[in-house]
């Protein structure tokens, strides 16, 4: 069999959320790279115009939808607009909202915004896009989910809480849409480096390089572009007997 057939993703569509920067533009480009047509996501408009530059510029196609996935039924009407693009072969659920405390100082204002995020437009999104997807008998969902969902830390409660919501969710969809060959598996970061951790970096570099250092075998945090393998896998008809599954790519944990 090819390496084309097997990974190649040519007439494909994929949309990936929260595709302006960090994870889901590595993403992005690389299903892009594999021959996807992207559509990017972000809060505003013109947000991901770097990553559709990048991306065309490799000689790929791309365009972009904007939404605030913490408004009700924001994932309902993302689908929508992307489905009036084209149909969406592949779903990468990867925006999230992380708002950092403990229990004791967990804000009900900040609970519920990270559940509307995190879980509530993951629900609206697998609502609308996978029974549109079981019709054509074709479907990839890549929830990005975290080592958090596993192994959670108090620091993040709230987020980490939301994170295993969202594979729980991806695992009985997974069940119910399997014989739909609509495969649904979450890809699991640990630390990697992007805006969301950038500040702990630049406010106390020795802390970060000592913390870094102790936090996974390999004594690094993991840049973006090391998830791409993962997610055209996951994407591909590569992943035809996968489903309801969690890879962790944390650097050994
Ligand atoms: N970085 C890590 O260490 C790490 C570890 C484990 C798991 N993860 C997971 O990996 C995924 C990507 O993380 P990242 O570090 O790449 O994130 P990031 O750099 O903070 O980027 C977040 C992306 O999500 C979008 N977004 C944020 N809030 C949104 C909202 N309310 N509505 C719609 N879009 C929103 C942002 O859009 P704008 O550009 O418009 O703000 C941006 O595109 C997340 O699911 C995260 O939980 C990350």
């Amino acid at each position: 069999m090819r390496l084309e057939t097997v990974f190649g993703l040519k007439g494909r569509t994929a949309l990936v959320t929260g595709s302006s920067r960090g994870i889901g533009a590595a993403i992005a480009e690389g299903l892009a790279g594999a021959g996807a047509h992207i559509i990017l996501h972000g809060t505003k408009a013109g947000g991901a115009a770097v990553v559709q530059q990048r991306i065309t510029d490799a000689g790929g196609t791309a365009q972009e939808l904007a939404s605030d996935l913490s408004s009700p039924n924001a994932g309902r009407d993302l689908i929508k607009r992307a489905e009036a693009i084209a149909p969406i072969d592949i779903l990468i659920i990867n925006a999230s909202a992380q708002i950092n405390a403990t229990l004791s100082d967990l804000k009900p204002a900040d609970l519920a915004f990270q559940l509307a995020v995190n879980l509530g437009s993951t629900v609206d999104m697998l609502q609308t896009a996978l029974p549109l997807m079981a019709a054509r008998k074709w479907g990839r969902v890549v929830s990005i989910g975290s080592i958090n969902q596993l192994r959670p830390k108090g620091v993040v409660t709230a987020y980490a809480a939301t994170k295993a919501a969202q594979h729980n969710l991806i695992q009985s969809q997974a069940r119910d849409f399997a014989c739909d060959n609509v495969l649904l598996n979450t890809l699991a970061p640990g630390l990697i480096d992007t805006d969301r951790n950038a500040h702990r970096k630049d406010e106390d570099p020795e802390g970060w390089a000592d913390y870094v250092r102790t936090l996974n075998w390999m004594g690094r945090a993991g840049q973006p572009e090391e998830m791409v393998g993962a997610a055209i896998f996951l994407s591909s008809q590569a992943c035809s007997f996968m489903t309801g599954e969690s890879i962790f790519l944390t650097g050994g944990y």
